[in-house]
């Protein structure tokens, strides 16, 4: 059992928090934010991540798991403390910016006792462990710690599968005592996943290597998708054929409406920045940057140019968030494209079946807010699906297309079967498939 202080409750810390207290470790959860401590003492989940509720109550009934906006009391115990704050791309420069992360480490260097490993979970540009470690060195010359390299490959929606049964876990230390803590923590994963030891500025750039060659994977299959269209082939049947290669893989290459979410759109962009910076310039990642910002543009006008002829028609949209499974909206392709058809200031009315708070934060009154597919959808020329929610695969067509006004659908994440909207005679467009 070690004891672990994890600074930060968000999409990183909280699963992170909970995994660890399952595996028998006591887990103390430090934020800034009073009403987030508050209620999460009150046993309500501030998030939602599936399986996690369980593991929550459960460990925090066994005592295994606690919160806190005291980062004294949690560090000074502790025999690793976690950062896990947020790292948002600044406004202006796209560099991640660490004054989050930077006031972590200034707070918590002054509570420091014993040896402590100091475990960086955000994502943190190459680097940044070096000035972490200048920082808590500084704030408390006598203390005893090392600061290691921990990168964070939990995917939003699969948060808890990921913690369990993560692919790799990687280690970037910088000394063999901090080594050695790491690796007793993640005992537990001995013998079923990867544990890889490697150099801290490795580490830190194994995490951003990794979501940017993610990124470049889904623009890559999206270009493929456009080729097909103008090609006369099939993206889906390209994709499994591709797919069947094992130095290719199965995974990631759906193509849809462009990647999202809170890390591909950032961390691209901060790897890019940090190759300018390196004197490296990342060209792959670059155009990546650019053609999946244009996708999102080009997707929105493809759908504005399908309803022109009734420029006061209603445009039902059918997802906001992300991907599915999530009710995250930060960087979400589906917002990106409603903004560009509001551009051309169209009657826009849309659906998500858990973004939907998110999305008014950011839409705010510039679209009409359905809460039903049935009410997005009813008087529509056209119904765009923007996200891949499991709903949107059983749509009762025969019902939208009696209530529809026209029976016309875009389906930007592949989900229907063609034959039966082709059957029932809608008009329909895919990704990756010109349908005649
Ligand atoms: C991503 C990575 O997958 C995680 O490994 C990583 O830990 C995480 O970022 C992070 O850095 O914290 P996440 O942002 O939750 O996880 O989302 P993904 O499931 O990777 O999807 C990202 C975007 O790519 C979504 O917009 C999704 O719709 C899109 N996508 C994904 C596709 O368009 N096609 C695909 O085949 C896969």
């Amino acid at each position: 059992m070690m004891k672990i202080a994890i600074i930060g409750t968000g999409y990183v810390g909280l699963p992170t928090g909970v995994g660890l207290a399952e595996l028998g470790n006591r887990v103390v959860c430090v934020d800034k934010l009073t009403d987030k401590i508050d209620k999460l003492n009150r046993g309500e989940l501030t998030l939602y991540e599936d399986g996690l509720e369980e593991l929550f109550q459960k460990n925090v009934a066994a005592g295994a798991l606690s919160f806190t906006t005291d980062m004294e009391s949690a560090v000074k115990d502790a025999d690793v403390v976690m950062l896990a704050v947020g790292t948002p791309p600044h406004p202006l420069t796209k560099e991640a910016d660490l004054k989050y992360i930077y006031a972590a480490a200034e707070e918590l260097a002054r509570y420091l006792q014993g040896y402590t490993v100091v475990a960086t979970k955000s994502t943190v540009p190459v680097g940044s462990g070096d000035e972490i470690e200048k920082i808590i060195r500084k704030v408390n010359p006598k203390a005893d710690f090392d600061v290691v390299s921990l990168p964070e490959f939990l995917r939003e929606g699969f948060a808890i599968y990921d913690f369990f049964n993560p692919d790799r876990i990687v280690i970037g230390a910088e000394s063999n005592k901090a080594r050695e803590v790491m690796l007793n923590l993640y005992q537990p994963f001995v013998g079923k996943s990867e544990i890889l030891c490697v150099k801290r500025r490795s580490s830190e750039t194994i995490k951003y290597a990794s979501n940017a060659f993610l990124a470049m994977k889904i623009h890559y299959i999206n270009e493929m998708a456009d080729f097909c269209e103008c090609a006369d082939a099939d993206i889906k049947e390209v994709a499994k054929g591709m797919g069947l290669d094992s130095r290719i893989g199965k995974k990631f290459l759906n193509s849809g409406p462009g990647y999202g979410g809170s890390c591909f759109p950032k961390d691209t962009n901060a790897m890019a920045q940090m190759g300018r910076k390196f004197g490296a310039h990342l060209t792959l990642i670059e155009t990546t940057i650019a053609q999946n910002d244009a996708r999102k543009s080009m997707i929105g006008r493809r759908v504005i140019e399908l309803v022109k002829e009734r420029p006061e028609g209603k445009i039902a949209v059918l997802g906001l968030a992300f991907k599915g499974g999530t009710d995250d909206c930060r960087e979400s392709p589906a917002i990106d494209i409603v903004k560009e058809m509001i551009k051309h200031s169209r009657n826009i009315m849309v659906y998500d079946p858990k973004a939907t708070e998110n999305a008014k934060t950011i839409l705010n009154n510039t679209v009409q807010y359905a809460e039903s597919v049935d009410e997005a959808c009813r008087d529509a020329e056209v119904a765009v699906i923007l996200t891949e929610w499991e709903d949107f695969k059983h749509l009762d067509l025969k019902r939208l297309k009696k209530i529809m006004r026209c029976a016309r659908i875009v389906d930007m994440r592949n989900m229907l079967s063609l034959d039966e909207v082709q059957q029932l005679g809608f008009d329909y467009q895919c990704v990756g498939k010109k349908i005649k």
